[in-house]
């Protein structure tokens, strides 16, 4: 059955813009568990943005489904997950000045790197999930490195403009499900996902989790206004 990788970094994002306790992403975790999450992903960016080394040793030690650790394919992340031990890590390209992950992780070209560094996660029991765009040459690359799982990246699709090019990268990504399948991985998808265009990615054939945030943190800030501008009022009477 399809399963649900709640993205809880947009809540630490709100905190650090005030670099204060609040929101704490580790409650976030929770709720989301509460809500049906079947499990929790969060990046632990080389700028420590949003997510902080502290979120992740507790939420390793608090989530009760399971943990995906997304990182960049350094040494410094490697030592972090080796001493974590999510229950899976998927690898994403990063760079410093983007506003979020931009394009798939270009496993093809640089293999040998890739190799060594699921060798290294895998060897300790942390399957590994590639983040690629849906490219035969991205997910034989992603075979080659042993890995377990790949992510399809889903922001083209969620771009698209118009009934046409949506239908054509929606084909896109169930071709590449099913190719990767066909060799073995399992297949997870995510990125740029909402409400409104999750169905058909939902809806391809073997996929096994989709890994949705921004568009879930969005919704509860939109939801959960009123009723905290209410609780506000009450505390402001000494009523809460
Ligand atoms: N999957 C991966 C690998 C990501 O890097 C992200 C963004 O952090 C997501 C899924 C979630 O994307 P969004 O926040 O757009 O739902």
């Amino acid at each position: 059955m399809l399963t649900l990788g709640v993205n809880i970094d947009h809540i630490a994002t709100i905190r650090q813009a005030r670099r204060t306790t609040e929101p704490d992403p580790i409650a976030g975790a929770v709720l989301a568990e509460l809500g049906g999450a079947d499990g929790i992903t969060a990046h632990l960016r080389e700028d420590r943005r949003h997510m902080q080394d502290r979120d992740l040793y507790i939420l390793r030690k608090t989530v009760a489904t399971h943990l995906n650790l997304e990182m960049a394919a350094t040494d410094e992340m490697v030592a972090i997950a080796l001493d974590l031990k999510p229950d899976y890590v998927t690898l994403v390209p990063e760079r410093r000045e983007e506003v979020t992950t931009e394009g798939g992780l270009d496993v093809a070209g640089q293999q040998e790197r890739m190799n060594a560094i699921v060798d290294q996660l895998q060897s300790a029991d942390i399957p590994v999930s590639m983040f690629i765009d849906a490219d035969n040459a991205q997910i034989d690359a992603s075979k080659q490195s042993g890995a377990k799982f790949i992510e399809l990246h889903t922001g083209q699709y969620a771009e698209a403009k118009g009934e046409i090019d949506r239908a054509k990268e929606l084909a896109i990504l169930d071709q590449g499900c099913q190719y990767a399948r066909s060799l073995g991985l399992r297949v997870n998808a995510g990125h740029g996902l909402t409400y409104l265009n999750v169905y058909p990615v939902a809806c391809i054939d073997g996929m096994e989790e989709l890994n949705i945030g921004h568009t879930i943190i969005a919704r509860a800030a939109m939801v959960g206004l009123e009723r905290a501008v209410r609780d506000m009022k009450l505390a402001m009477r000494g009523q809460l």
